[in-house]
């Protein structure tokens, strides 16, 4: 089992990171949002980790062809004319993001698709998606009946629908957007909380007509045609981002650029939070590709501890990761109405109560969230990162203070590998 060891730094750090992962949301809808099209899509900066690989390689299983040019890092993806069945199973690794999604668009595509994943995604809840699919057509099953993976797709035509999502869910979105895309009349989602808009963003920005009424009801219209390609250079990822955001924050001094992040509010909640902390923050937009890009400064300064309990969805990736600053602020936090993170890559509420509760926090658990007391001293402890990148990432953060040892790491490699790397510049 792959572990890591961090050693407490001895100094603050002042340092501009320009080597961030690259979005992984965004470059997983690259490599699906591409098969749309019927010229080659050209994506700079393709986020190569192992959950947004398994993506293109999925698309490959489904006839496009990839040109990978590793030297200047752009990939250039050529779609076939019509999706191809494939002769094995479609392997997501542990992206509850691929899986959903491609489930939404095999949905509508003539042949017979297996979605499967490792141990941890076949343990995530897939009635989210295969429930509202199944009611308009989509023939799924699975385990559980069709809740859990290996799925199996037969698709065929799809109805359209009016469907507000009980869950404020970015995958669950985009998966009944792809559906209604195939569709052949308009279909209308709505949810309560905008969650993260890539999708309808790419998919405009490609050609497509989606578009939310006055009412707050997304209408996608079906295509009638072949999308345009995308032609991309995908932004850091300010999840990814945001645990260098943390260390900056916690570590007295210190002070960290977080370059050509994508400014997309849905995605940068967490660092309102930790603005709200007390932390010194400053937002440069740059650029606006899809959507505004720009430089992220975050500065040390006292936090105080905060309650958490609205727009859940902009936070699920980033609460393990505000846990660390919540730990060592003044005063007590709460984090509230966020059950969504039991289903996660891990639990992710009792994955970051234990792990906080062996570095010396203390805490309460609830079924939706929890309650961390303040103004510790993190004591050195073995973490066990459940299998869950942030969890890894997270905990490996808060080593900054104290030495910390990290079980079962692999699933760094998920989102962000060259995590590590950057985190040993901070020493020198
Ligand atoms: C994602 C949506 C979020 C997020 C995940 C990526 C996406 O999940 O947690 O890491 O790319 O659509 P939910 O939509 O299930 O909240």
């Amino acid at each position: 089992m792959k572990k890591l060891s961090i050693s407490k730094l001895s100094k603050p750090f002042q340092v501009e990171i320009d080597n961030i992962a690259s979005d992984k949301s965004i470059s997983h809808r690259c490599a699906m949002f591409s098969l749309l099209s019927d010229k080659p899509s050209t994506i700079k900066n393709y986020l190569r980790g192992e959950d947004t690989m398994d993506s293109l390689r999925i698309a490959q299983k489904l006839g496009a062809t990839i040109n990978d040019d590793k030297e200047n890092n752009i990939i250039k993806i050529t779609p076939p004319k019509t999706l191809t069945e494939p002769d094995d199973i479609l392997d997501c690794g542990n992206a509850g993001t691929g899986m959903r999604l491609y489930a939404g668009l095999l949905a509508g595509v003539d042949g017979s698709f297996v979605l499967t994943g490792d141990k941890y995604l076949r343990s995530r809840p897939m009635k989210r998606v295969a429930k509202p699919l199944r009611d308009i057509g989509a023939k799924i099953d699975g385990r559980e009946d069709g809740n859990k993976a290996p799925l199996h797709i037969r698709g065929g035509k799809l109805k359209p629908f009016k469907y507000h999502s009980p869950i404020d869910s970015a995958q669950v979105k985009s998966a009944l957007i792809l559906s209604a895309l195939q569709s052949n009349e308009k279909s209308y989602y709505k949810e309560d909380l905008l969650s993260r808009d890539h999708t309808e963003r790419m998919l405009n920005g490609m050609g497509a007509n989606i578009s939310t009424n006055s009412d707050g009801w997304i209408e996608i219209v079906p295509l009638d045609k072949k999308l345009k390609p995308l032609d991309i250079t995908v932004p850091t990822d300010p999840s990814s981002a945001f645990f260098f955001a943390v260390a900056a924050a916690i570590i007295p001094n210190s002070k960290v650029t977080l370059k050509n992040v994508t400014l997309n509010l849905t995605r940068i909640e967490a660092y309102k939070v930790l603005e709200k902390m007390g932390a010194n923050i400053t937002y440069i937009e740059k650029e606006n590709l899809y959507e505004p890009i720009g430089d992220i400064i975050v500065e040390h300064n006292v936090l105080n501890g905060v309650e958490v309990s609205s727009n859940i969805a902009w936070l699920i990736d980033e609460l393990p990761a505000l846990s660390i600053a919540m730990s060592i602020a003044n005063g007590e936090s709460i984090v509230k109405n966020a059950k969504e993170l039991r289903v996660k890559e891990s639990d992710r509420i009792s994955a970051v109560v234990n792990n906080l509760g062996l570095c010396g926090v203390k805490y309460e658990e609830y079924e939706d969230g929890y309650k961390i007391f303040g103004n510790t001293t993190l004591k050195s402890a073995t973490i066990n990162s459940c299998g869950d990148h942030r969890i890894a990432m997270s905990f490996a953060i808060a080593g900054l203070l104290c030495d910390m040892n990290i079980e079962d790491t692999q699933c760094i490699e998920t989102s962000f590998p060259n995590f590590n790397e950057i985190l040993d510049t901070l020493k020198s």
